[in-house]
């Protein structure tokens, strides 16, 4: 019993340090890293895992769509890890509360979207990103 509890804990602390890592050396550059172990603010998660073609999201439905599963699983980890983060970070704008909530839907798709690529369901992956509404959390915490 407690064999098996030390065992469960190892590996979420293992989950932690591998998502820490895939962050770390997908966005390492000279100016990130004296910050790498703070958590992402806000702008960095949106215009990182986001905006633009050169964006985690946007590498991930790629990836899936050539069947690069791998490449797939390492951006859908990074887009997982800003998932966690984003809650940790203050809202600028709005109630805390409904921060709270849309932060971990965020959190949630994201997850999901990851758990699709380990799973290599392009249907699942899709539907986790789908899942990420950004005109909502926009409109009530964006200023
Ligand atoms: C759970 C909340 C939430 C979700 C979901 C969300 N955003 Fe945002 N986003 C924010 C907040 C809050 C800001 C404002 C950050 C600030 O001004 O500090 C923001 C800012 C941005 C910015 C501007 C970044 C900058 O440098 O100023 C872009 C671009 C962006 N979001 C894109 C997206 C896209 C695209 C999606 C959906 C795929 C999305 N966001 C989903 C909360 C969210």
């Amino acid at each position: 019993m407690l064999r098996k509890l030390i065992r469960v804990n190892l590996m979420a602390m293992f989950g932690m340090v591998a998502m820490m890592l895939a962050y770390g050396a997908a966005t390492a550059s000279p100016q990130d890293k004296d910050k790498k172990d703070e958590v992402p603010d806000i702008k960095e998660i949106m215009s990182k895992g986001h905006k633009g073609s050169d964006a985690y999201i946007t590498k991930i439905k790629d990836a899936v769509k050539g069947e690069k599963w791998e490449d797939a699983q390492k951006y859908a980890k990074t887009l997982a890890f800003f998932g966690e983060a984003l809650g940790k970070n203050k809202a600028p704008k709005g109630d805390a509360d409904s921060w709270k909530t849309l932060c971990e839907k965020y959190a949630a798709a994201t997850k999901a979207a990851y758990k699709g690529t380990e799973d290599k369901d392009a249907k699942a992956v899709a539907k986790g990103l789908g899942a990420i509404n950004c005109g909502e959390c926009h409109k009530l915490h964006k200023k």
